[in-house]
């Protein structure tokens, strides 16, 4: 049985226990000719089916907790896949957002900005003070982490052609590795799983292993125009880049003049533990360019390719653009989510929440040594490794009101919002250890 706490609010009027054998099941998926039945009846027939839907409708969140069309309520350990790190509902992000609505949502990039110009003050300030991109960096706002990859590609391959001419344009990514879906980012995302159909990809992109010296040397020569590598791989299976490794990688981007690019899309922001994850390397490894997406607007849709001065020298008008790139409204409330994101108090709360995770992990890994092999990550970017797929374990922790996310190499990605709570991280544990039970049985 669940342990009450890990009930508490979360157990619905209305909803059957449908497994007593082992688990209370509160939240089993919703029956033929429920409103969620019908709603997906209606996707299914009016949209392409690239997605792998649970069949879940979200009507609305708060904080931590997000409640489906049939009035269930759910922890979110998902953060929307890492965007709504400040959580869901925030009243400032509504509030700044319903302003700058009524005020102007969008003028084009034919005049000047003042949210943009705001929100990139903020993110050059901070990369000058805790990071050491070669300053003053400069910033080039899209849409999606998809197309902030898909920029810094085409970036360094100007700085590389301005400085060198024609011929240096090779890119190196690494092995599980995810940068996107576009042409040009998926050429450097490694599962083929994505790949598959839409070849021949760019040509000139190699593959690395990841935290793997000798692999860099034999790859990264004077044709490489960049190296771009995720400082925590999310996606791929949650996996940390050893300081040393980051090094090495600077170290050969100055011997071979190629851009060094940190995407930073799931990883940075806060969710490390550090506003930008690869902040630990200090001025050892400084970046030449650098991507974020996800929680920079706390879902709304915006990205950012930061440039060092170097890069930035090479760019000129006309030679890049957005239609939608610098949405005044995202970059209004971007510039709430840069300040809340980067204050001790989020910060500090993401590395205690860290410690509380993983010492349960550390426990649940002596406690099912059938089932977990261990876990990774850092701060609120965690993986809890599996001996095989976890769709069960997943689907299971759902239907007792607990969302959870897969990754590769068999993980599951814990992704709190950052400013969660402790008795919301205590339930959530809770329920995966309960699911880890009746799993082991
Ligand atoms: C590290 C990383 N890069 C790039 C992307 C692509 O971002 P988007 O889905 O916003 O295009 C993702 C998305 O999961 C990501 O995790």
């Amino acid at each position: 049985m669940l342990c009450k706490r890990s009930l508490q609010g979360l157990r619905q009027p209305g909803f059957q226990t449908l497994s007593r054998r082992f688990l209370s099941v509160t939240h089993e998926d919703p029956a033929p000719g429920t409103t969620t039945a019908n709603i997906v009846d209606q996707e299914l027939g009016n949209i392409i089916g690239v997605y792998a839907r649970y069949p879940l409708v979200m009507s609305h969140g708060q904080g931590s907790y997000l409640f489906d069309k049939e009035g269930r309520k759910y922890i979110d350990f998902t953060s929307g896949v890492a965007v709504t790190s400040l959580g869901h509902g925030h009243p400032e992000v509504a509030r700044l957002a319903g302003d700058q609505c009524t005020k102007l949502v969008h003028s084009s990039n034919l005049y000047y900005n003042e949210p943009a110009i705001e929100l990139s003050s903020k993110l050059n300030n901070s990369l000058a003070q805790n990071s050491k991109i070669s300053t003053p960096s400069k910033i080039f706002f899209s849409n999606s982490g998809t197309e902030a990859n898909e920029t810094a590609l085409k970036f360094a391959r100007k700085a590389a052609y301005e400085t060198n001419g024609e011929g240096k344009s090779q890119i190196v990514y690494f092995n599980n590795s995810f940068h996107g879906r576009s042409l040009g980012s998926l050429s450097i995302t490694a599962n083929p799983k994505y790949r598959r159909g839409f070849e021949p990809l760019l040509p000139g992109v190699v593959q690395a292993t990841y935290n793997d010296i000798e692999s860099i040397k034999q790859v990264i020569n004077d044709k490489t125009a960049a190296v771009i590598v995720e400082p925590v791989q999310g996606e791929g299976g949650i996996c940390p880049a050893n300081a040393e490794f980051l090094v090495a990688l600077r170290k050969a981007c100055d011997k071979f003049n190629a851009s060094l690019i940190y995407d930073e899309i799931q990883c940075g922001l806060g969710r490390s533990g550090d506003f930008w994850a690869h902040s630990i390397v200090k001025d050892q490894a400084s970046p030449d360019i650098i991507t974020v997406a996800k929680p920079l607007a706390n879902g709304l849709p915006i990205s950012a390719t930061i440039v060092s001065s170097k890069v930035a020298e090479t760019l000129h008008a006309g030679e890049h653009g957005s239609t939608f790139g610098g949405n005044p409204v995202a970059c209004r409330v971007g510039s709430f989510c840069v300040d809340e994101l980067s204050s001790s108090k989020i910060l500090n709360n993401v590395r205690k929440q860290h410690n509380t995770l993983t010492s349960r992990f550390a426990e649940f890994t002596t406690k099912y040594p059938s089932l977990i092999r261990g876990y990774a990550g850092r701060g609120l970017l965690l993986g809890l490794q599996f001996n095989q797929s976890p769709t069960d374990f997943i689907n299971i922790a759902r239907k007792q009101g607990l969302l959870l996310l897969p990754g590769g190499n068999n993980n599951t990605r814990v992704l709190p919002s950052l400013n969660v709570k402790d008795s919301v991280i205590a339930d959530g544990l809770d329920i995966m250890d309960d699911t880890l039970k009746h799993l082991s049985k």
